[in-house]
């Protein structure tokens, strides 16, 4: 994983503009190019702010980008919030689950935090299945991006106690 920069825009944009993968995102009349490029200004300008973000994300094995995870705030609540997202090839591999995992233990042994969440559509049950892998507990029903969410936690404490 890496932080975003100018020359991933292009790349960013197919990735969103496919159908399965902007299915949760608010669909692909919300992934324009024009809103892609402002969350992808937002995740160089949350790295320079936090030292982390929702980061490019490739196989070490090709180097080629496959999805965007990291860790972000969140909207509305500056909670902060660990994500993810891959082209449909590379799914049910496991990606999401490693890449979770990555994220949360560098956002409590690293960076310091106390608690991470995640959001997700209700009916985004392949996102919901990754948090309960992450050791995430549902907490509530929020609104969050413009949609309604259901939002899941995890304390340091518990994720050292699952995951050492
Ligand atoms: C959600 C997403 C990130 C999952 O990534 P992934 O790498 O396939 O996830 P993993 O392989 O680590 O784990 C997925 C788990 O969900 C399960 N799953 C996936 N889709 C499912 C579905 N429709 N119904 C039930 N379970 C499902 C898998 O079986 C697996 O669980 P298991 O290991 O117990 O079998 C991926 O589907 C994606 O990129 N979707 C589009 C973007 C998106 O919605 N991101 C989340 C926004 S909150």
């Amino acid at each position: 994983m890496r932080p975003f920069e100018e020359d991933d825009l292009e790349w960013l944009i197919s990735h969103r503009a496919n159908a399965d993968v902007a299915q949760f995102l608010g669909g692909l009349l919300k992934q324009t190019p024009e809103f892609v490029e402002k969350r992808m200004r937002f995740y160089m300008k949350c790295f320079e702010e936090f030292g982390f973000s929702m980061c490019v994300t490739s196989l070490l094995e090709t180097g080629w980008p496959i999805g965007v995870s990291g860790l972000q705030p969140l909207e509305n609540t500056g909670e902060i919030e660990v994500g993810y997202a891959f082209d449909k090839d590379h799914w049910g591999k496991g990606l999401a689950t490693e890449c979770g995992i990555g994220w949360l233990r560098y956002g409590f042994t690293e960076a310091g935090l106390e608690r991470i969440v995640a959001v997700c559509d209700p009916e985004n049950t392949g996102s919901r299945r990754v948090m309960e892998k992450l050791g995430m507990s549902y907490e509530d029903a929020a609104f969050s991006y413009g949609f309604p969410v259901v939002r899941y936690g995890v304390s340091r404490a518990d994720f050292e106690e699952r995951f050492g």
